[in-house]
């Protein structure tokens, strides 16, 4: 995340370590720690070679990989920018304030190391129905479940646009300290909880409150889930992150009979399924 005196991202310095359980990190350079199963990866603003073999001189860890790169090809080659769909214009914190067109809902983002910046199809796919959804006269979603929530754009925008409850869920801890920083930013602390979960090992919470569950994930988790009654409890299913030649093995894994396809969507390779829970 983005700290005193770093403004925007610029170069990454990666070091990848074998372990977890690392001595806490104070440096005004660091980005972030991501952990992921048994190893850590921490990223740096600038080149923290000698500090992370201190480190590793500390906890026994050792060095796996390093690497430098542009926080450009970090985010798959993509300008993060500031962008509009229909009701929402979504800007990042390195971006001046008040340019967004009138009539839009501002939405500030640090997307930091943290899938979520918008600029990925199933992310804006997710996101245009999304707010189609919360804008169509009639329809009322109040509560919304985010699975997977990455730097949490989505549960923000569910809440900006009026669902009045959000639970966002991640099982990376650092995604979860960026999607409390973001909701933090966007004011809607009282409307939006982020938690640490992984939905592999008993996270998934009861879905029977929600009007929305939003899972943006990919194929294996998402067949895991489809086979777990418990996610079958709520009303209406935003789901993404699969490609054309998934999308039958995910259709045959959704319960017989009891969920009806209201809408197909695609960007670039990337497929939605908007689905509804038949009573
Ligand atoms: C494709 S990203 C989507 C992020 C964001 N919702 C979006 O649409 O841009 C998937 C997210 O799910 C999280 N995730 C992956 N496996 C998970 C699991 N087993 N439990 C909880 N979250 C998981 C990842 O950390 C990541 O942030």
């Amino acid at each position: 995340m983005l700290r005193p005196p770093h403004t925007s991202y610029d170069q990454l310095h990666v070091y990848y370590l074998d372990r977890r359980d690392l001595p806490a990190v104070d440096d005004p350079a660091l980005i972030g720690i991501w952990i992921e199963d048994e190893t850590a990866i921490l990223f740096f603003h600038q080149e923290r070679g000698e500090l992370v073999s201190r480190i590793c001189q500390q906890c026994g860890a050792r060095i796996i990989y390093q690497a430098s790169l542009e926080y450009r090809d970090w985010e798959a080659g993509v300008q993060v920018t500031s962008f509009t769909t229909a009701a929402l214009s979504v800007r990042p914190v390195w971006e001046a304030a008040g340019t967004a067109p009138a009539g839009l809902v501002e939405i500030v983002l640090d997307p930091s190391v943290i899938f979520g910046s918008g600029f990925h199809a199933t992310t804006r796919l997710c996101l245009e129905t999304l707010e189609s959804l919360l804008l169509e006269e009639g329809r009322q979603i109040r509560s919304v479940l985010d699975l997977g929530t990455g730097t949490g754009l989505l549960a923000i925008a569910a809440a900006r646009l009026g669902a009045e409850r959000v639970l966002a869920l991640d099982n990376n801890p650092l995604a979860v300290e960026v999607a409390r920083k973001n909701v933090a930013l966007n004011d809607c602390g009282d409307r939006v909880r982020v938690e640490q979960a992984d939905l592999l090992d008993n996270g998934l919470p009861a879905t029977g409150g929600y009007d929305l569950v939003i899972a943006n994930l990919y194929k294996g988790l998402l067949t895991q889930l489809f086979a777990n009654e418990v996610f079958w409890q709520g009303q209406m299913y935003l789901v993404s992150g699969f490609l054309p030649g998934m999308e039958a093995e995910l259709l045959s894994a959704l319960p017989a009979g009891s969920i009806r396809m209201l809408y197909r969507g695609r960007r670039e390779q990337w497929r939605l399924w908007l689905l509804r829970k038949e009573t």
